[in-house]
């Protein structure tokens, strides 16, 4: 089965961000679920470069058009590289192989009278490249309700495109093909506003150059939507192109719902003009708001550099929170919380965690070897049913376009995994001679269900299959859709390795997020960063192992946290940089809106300082007040949530339990520490 699937292209007047990120993203998935199936995919994204904002914004930085977006498309492109996405072409108006088709459609509807020459009077958006009548104005600005711009009154002389003549046949086809325009409530808004009548649409300009002329009447330029819908087709080089007879019609043009207008009404009636078959289905996802509730858009202000997220947290995080976050049918919000909460219990706490735990018992009970399965009991007989089940239901919601529910039935196989860790209870079967036979049962089937997990969670998160197969000793030839309800693929005597965490827990506190919000792209020095915020929070070490205690009932020894490993040797001569002192605390508080930050007050060598710490989890402000305690005096200062942090309190952590080093005696505040 071929299966064609295309993203909107994007205007490169700005960086990519995290709401444009997410149709790509998206796309991706479905595109790499496809490829797992063995469909011949062909995923496409590109650039939409030929609009009256590009000019402006590159003229706004005295910069040539070309020369700008050059730049931009160069953003978009190392976005997508580092989140891992898989497109096999990425199409840029400019580009010579889209003019040429967009020409001749342009010329093929003007010779069969779909296209006239007359004259547009109105109003035009130019943020959303949309022509207005006066009568939809709101207060005289465009009425987009994401948009609310100033629109300007054009009268010039344009081709027009007639819309009107081929209403009918437009809804006669969304009522035969309920199939064509999804969710059901876009359907519902798009026939609704056909019916409502179509007005022949202006398609040239004559006010500016920039784009594609038009080749019998070069004073105009090609409406930018018009010429931006036909690189669906200019791609796989329409008419006569191989790609074109293999792929067209797309199965699927995936948007946000800002956009659904434009291609369930112009799009398919340039193809039913031509007489091309209109794609299978035009799906509007929602939106990525922010917390305060505007869509995430660079012209709100309120987007953060994908870049520094993808640094900070790893593509398949990031991936994992969009694809995870935008429920079908409605919008998602944004927030950095919201993706550290995700990161931590989901991927973290209930991935992660399932994973390091059963490598960690393979390796201690069997010297890291698979063994042979012997009989199930019907423990094994309910998870391969399970498995089979959200198999099932993932490739369902998938054909559906719902990632997250997708994610969230495979989570339904991963809280059931962590639960027959804790139901096998290896760590009790090992000690029994007579259940030796039964705990390599368990250990195979974890050895298993790890497989099938890297498998399933693949079209998702691209890079955990390959950090799998390298812990479980496999190639990466092992990942195969099909195989993910089988149980009986790995072969006893292969060798795992318990590994690094795949997905280390975070500690937002590291981040002083207000500053970094305020900064945007290219700003932010991450390393720099991380490294300050690092040391200034040491119990909250970066690469920290997941929590361990899942299970509360389990025995100590599977309860227990990891020792961190011991750093490198270092000189006596670095030691002794480290300027640690005792300073009293004289007066300690919540930091407000920072779960885990106290802002203490304290004394050394008779003078007062600010020390923001990461404790307030395990200790109340009062507990600390009147206590000699140890701090790093010499480090730098950092802001912490917009509060000067003048060092460092010395404190033991491990596992859940954290203790600050204080001293049982009275000595002066001030007392070097060595
Ligand atoms: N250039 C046109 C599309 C032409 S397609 C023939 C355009 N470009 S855009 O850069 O404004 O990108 C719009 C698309 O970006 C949206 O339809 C949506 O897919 C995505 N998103 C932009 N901001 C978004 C969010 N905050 N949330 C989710 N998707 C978002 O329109």
């Amino acid at each position: 089965m071929k299966y064609y699937i295309t993203t909107p292209i994007f205007y490169p007047n700005a960086s990519p961000h995290i709401g444009t990120a997410y149709t790509t993203v998206a796309a991706d998935a479905f595109a790499r679920y496809h490829r797992m199936k063995g469909d011949d995919v062909y995923f496409l994204t590109g650039t939409d470069e030929n609009a009256q904002k590009i000019v402006q914004t590159a003229e706004g930085k005295g910069l040539d058009p070309k020369a700008y977006v050059d730049g931009v498309v160069e953003r978009f492109k190392a976005l997508w590289d580092e989140l891992d996405i898989s497109n096999d072409d990425f199409i840029r108006t400019t580009e010579e192989r889209h003019h040429k088709v967009v020409k001749e459609i342009f010329t093929k509807l003007y010779e069969q009278g779909d296209i006239y020459k007359s004259e547009y009077e109105g109003w035009y958006c130019t943020p959303c490249e949309t022509f207005w009548t006066e009568n939809k104005l709101i207060d005289g600005k465009c009425p987009n309700p994401d948009c609310g711009r100033e629109v300007e009154l054009l009268k010039e002389e344009s081709y027009f495109f007639k819309l009107s003549k081929y209403q009918d046949d437009l809804l006669n086809y969304i009522k035969e093909n309920p199939e064509f325009i999804q969710p059901v409530s876009r359907r519902n808004e798009m026939v609704k506003f056909i019916e409502g009548g179509l007005e022949d649409l202006c398609v040239s300009r004559t006010t500016f150059q920039w784009g594609i002329q038009v080749p019998f009447d070069p004073k105009h330029v090609v409406y930018v939507w018009l010429d931006a819908l036909i690189n669906y087709i200019s791609a796989l080089d329409y008419p006569d192109g191989e790609l074109y007879h293999k792929f067209w019609p797309a199965e699927v043009h995936l948007m946000g719902k800002d956009i659904v207008r434009f291609h369930a009404v112009i799009w398919p009636i340039i193809l039913i003009a031509l007489g091309v078959p209109l794609p299978k289905l035009v799906y509007g996802h929602g939106w990525f708001l922010s917390k305060e509730g505007g869509k995430i858009s660079k012209s709100r202000g309120n987007v953060q550099d994908s870049f520094e997220l993808i640094n900070r947290y790893g593509s398949d995080a990031i991936r994992y929170f969009l694809l995870r976050e935008m429920q079908v049918g409605t919008d998602g919000t944004y927030s950095e919380d919201n993706l550290v909460d995700r990161l931590n219990s989901d991927l973290a706490n209930d991935l992660g965690n399932f994973v390091s735990r059963s490598l960690a018992m393979i390796v201690k009970y069997r010297g890291g070897i698979i063994p042979q399965a012997s009989e199930d009991t019907a423990l094994e007989a309910e998870l391969k049913t399970l498995c089979q089940e959200v198999k099932a239901q993932v490739e369902e919601r998938l054909e559906a376009h719902d990632p997250a529910g997708a994610l969230e039935n495979l989570w339904r196989f991963v809280s059931r995994l962590n639960k027959y860790v804790d139901e096998t209870a290896p760590w009790a079967l090992a000690k029994q001679e007579g259940e030796q036979a039964r705990l390599d049962t368990v250990l195979h089937t974890f050895a298993e269900a790890i497989r099938i997990l890297a498998i399933l969670s693949a079209p998702f998160m691209p890079k955990l299959p390959g950090k799998i197969v390298r812990l479980l000793g496999v190639e990466e030839g092992f990942i195969r859709w099909e195989d993910a309800s089988r149980w009986d693929i790995l072969e006893p005597g292969i060798q795992v390795e318990k590994g690094e965490p795949l997905f280390p827990r975070v500690d937002l506190s590291q981040y002083d997020l207000e500053q970094e919000s305020k900064k945007t792209v290219n700003e932010i020095n991450t390393t720099e960063k991380m490294n300050e915020t690092i040391a200034q929070a040491p119990n909250q070490v970066e690469g920290k192992a997941p929590d361990k205690l899942v299970n509360t009932e389990a025995p100590a020894q599977e309860a227990e946290a990891e020792f961190e490993p011991i750093k490198d040797e270092i000189s006596i001569d670095d030691f002794a940089k480290i300027d640690l002192r005792v300073a009293k605390v004289l007066a300690a508080e919540k930091v407000q809106k920072a779960d885990k930050l106290l802002k203490l007050e304290i004394e050394v060598a008779g003078k007062p300082r600010t020390i923001v710490s990461g404790i307030a989890q395990h200790y109340a402000p009062e507990e600390l007040v009147g206590k000699y305690v140890v701090i790093v005096a010499n480090l730098k200062p950092v802001k912490l949530r917009g509060i000067m942090s003048e060092g460092m309190i010395l404190a033991a952590s491990h596992g859940t339990v954290l203790e600050v080093l204080s001293l049982d005696k009275e000595i002066a505040a001030g007392a070097r520490v060595k």
